[in-house]
């Protein structure tokens, strides 16, 4: 699939693509990311890409022409491609999100600064707006960096092992478990018996006890949308 970021800092946005499953991703061709910055398509001398708002109040908005110019450019490069603004207006990111976006053929995710972006370029060019959570960042770049990773961990042949997707907390509704690794003791800490017992089902079981009751404490409304089938019932009154 291929990403194309509408950002004025390009270089931060790059960043992404250096480590982890979007490395991966790139690397296997299975994703392409490029950035376009509305300052290339500034007018002015200044190569001014903010302005004012009508009606006053603090701060600058991004200024319609060149913002569109670049949504416009994204598009020549990316035909069909859904437009994502990055908002705290948008709806929240969450794992069914992330599997649709990594769906579909391609993304432009529009960064916005300052204290936003002309509602008209919004109602003309957007399809949808997007959240990563309730509070307000600088720019719309760390949202798409979190798009970006984790997209790339769902595209077909990027994590190697199949079963990792189905293993990775939220999968089934459920925080992760505990992991541990050597030493067996450290400053003082031994490690949970079963998880050197060499009891596979034991330690399946353990480790989902473990997820339920992690959910149940950090997430309650994770936990009870779940539900609780029959084995998550017997592990947890076991
Ligand atoms: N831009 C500014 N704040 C944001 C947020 N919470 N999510 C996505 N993009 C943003």
């Amino acid at each position: 699939m291929h990403i194309t970021v509408v950002t004025l800092f390009p270089e931060l946005v790059a960043a992404v693509g250096e480590s982890g499953m979007p490395r991966v991703a790139i690397g296997t061709g299975a994703l392409t990311v490029d950035t376009v910055s509305p300052r290339d398509f500034a007018v002015n001398r200044h190569r001014t890409v903010d302005d004012r708002p009508f009606g006053g109040g603090p701060g600058m908005l991004m200024i319609p022409e060149t913002l569109a110019a670049a949504i416009t450019e994204a598009r020549r490069r990316a035909p069909g491609a859904r437009v994502v603004l990055m908002s705290p207006q948008g709806r929240r990111l969450d794992r069914a999100a992330v599997q649709a976006f990594s769906e579909t053929a391609g993304l432009i995710l529009v960064c916005g600064r300052y204290e936003g972006i002309d509602q008209r370029v919004i109602d003309a060019m957007v399809d949808e707006q997007v959240s990563i959570g309730d509070y307000v960042l600088s720019g719309g770049e760390l949202g798409a960096m979190v798009v970006i990773d984790a997209v790339a961990r769902r595209l077909p042949g990027v994590l190697g092992d199949a079963a990792s997707v189905e293993q990775d907390s939220f999968e089934e509704a459920l925080l992760d478990h505990p992991h541990y690794t050597r030493p067996d003791n450290w400053r003082g800490q031994g490690v949970p018996p079963v998880l050197t017992s060499g009891d596979h089902r034991a330690i399946d079981d353990w480790r989902e006890r473990q997820r339920l009751r992690a959910t149940a404490d950090a997430r309650p409304d994770l936990f009870y949308q779940r539900g609780l089938d029959d084995r998550a019932r017997a592990l947890l009154t076991a």
